[in-house]
């Protein structure tokens, strides 16, 4: 997997080959993890991501005619677009590029092309947020090429849209906040409720946080997962209607007991978010104390919740974390993103690095035929933009 001065390489390398000139200026979008807070975005809830070291980098300059042109080199495929743009794509990346430019150009009424170059080393849907870096990317290009002044929250939300929209999901802001707003070495904890952002430092003496790709991939998580934010907002409206609560962080335990008397789904899903809003409440303390055991035991919580009451684990996964358990030096994991496949994000101890890997790829290797992709990750800060 190519590092980041070999990414800028690359692009810069493609841009000048095919367009025959130098781009005007490069942008470096990175993926996100999240340590705790899952599927509390769009339920008004805390979560706490940063971004990571694995990025989209993109090449951009003006077009002399009207027309959008952009390379992947992750595909080796280019798309062609027209200002009209009613173009419809199989392929979910020129899917996501055509919804950005036609909506931008829209917006702020640009009356001029495009061309673009991108490869990125963030693995593609696996729970890191490539396709929402992917638009960041596009975004952010067009804002910096027509000097459109977009404040973060604001570009965060527009693209949130954006990808919603061309995609027919339903995501939070979870992923966009992650990746604009992210800072060097610190974790945010941000809260959905108000949209309002606290940032700790990302530090944890003698360990490391470690991404394991399962390479799991599941056709039916997207509506699997439209199918989770229903049931928030179903559960939440029964409670609202009893207690006339106005917010989900209004939800205590003994609204939650009335809801298991209406339907234990809606009870267990919910218990999931109430609970996980704590945790990122006793992540951010534990973080700060600097207890690396304490910090694994609510990662390893979190994921007993999204496994047996959120329900969006699998079993590639569990078996993932079943297994760790045995392992000296980890101190806890669990599932992150939508689910049902994808990453998990692991705490180890700095010398038990190797041992860990080796054992892993060995297990699950043994028992599913292919060895994981287990990345160590770092904290570089949010999206950046170079002329
Ligand atoms: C996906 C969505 C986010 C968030 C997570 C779960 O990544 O895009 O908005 O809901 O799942 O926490």
């Amino acid at each position: 997997m190519a590092n980041k001065e070999q990414l800028i390489r690359q692009v810069r390398a493609k841009f000048k080959k095919q367009f025959k000139v130098e781009e005007n200026f490069l942008t470096l979008t990175p993926g996100r993890i999240n340590i705790i807070g899952e599927h509390t975005d769009y339920n008004d809830g805390l979560a706490m991501p940063a971004a990571i070291d694995r990025w989209i980098c993109g090449a951009v300059c003006e077009s002399p005619d009207k027309s959008f042109i952009i390379y992947s080199l992750n595909y080796n495929d280019k798309v062609v677009l027209t200002p009209q743009g009613a173009e419809k794509f199989r392929e979910i990346w020129k899917q996501l590029a055509a919804a950005t430019l036609h909506v931008i150009s829209a917006r702020y009424s640009i009356n001029a092309g495009v061309r673009m170059v991108f490869s990125g080393n963030i693995p593609i849907g696996c729970g890191l947020s490539s396709s929402s870096a992917f638009v960041i990317s596009i975004a952010q290009s067009m804002c910096h090429l027509f000097n459109i002044q977009l404040e973060g929250r604001q570009l965060a939300r527009l693209c949130q849209k954006i990808e919603n929209r061309a995609l027919g999901t339903a995501g939070g802001l979870l992923d966009q906040y992650g990746i604009i707003l992210s800072k060097k070495c610190q974790f945010m904890i941000i809260d959905f409720q108000d949209e309002s952002i606290d940032y700790i430092p990302a530090i944890l003496n003698d360990s490391t946080w470690i991404i394991v790709n399962s390479q799991v991939h599941r056709e039916l998580s997207e509506s699997a997962y439209i199918h989770r934010v229903k049931e928030c907002k179903e559960g939440f409206k029964v409670l609202q209607k009893k207690f006339g609560i106005s917010s989900f962080r209004d939800i205590d335990q003994p609204m939650l007991e009335l809801l298991k008397y209406k339907s234990d789904v809606l009870y267990k899903r919910l218990c999931h978010v109430v609970a996980e809003n704590q945790r990122v409440l006793d992540m951010k303390d534990q973080l700060q104390k600097g207890v690396a055991e304490k910090v694994g035991a609510i990662l390893k919580d979190s994921h007993n919740s999204l496994r047996s009451l959120y329900e969006v684990s699998c079993e590639e996964i569990d078996y993932l974390i079943e297994i760790s358990e045995g392992v000296d030096g980890w101190y806890g994991g669990r599932i992150i993103g939508g689910g049902f496949g994808g990453c998990s994000l692991h705490l180890i101890a700095d010398n038990m690095i190797e041992k860990y890997r080796e054992y892993i790829s060995n297990s699950f290797g043994k028992k599913y035929g292919t060895s994981p992709d287990i990345i160590g990750v770092q904290f570089p800060g949010g999206l950046s933009c170079t002329v």
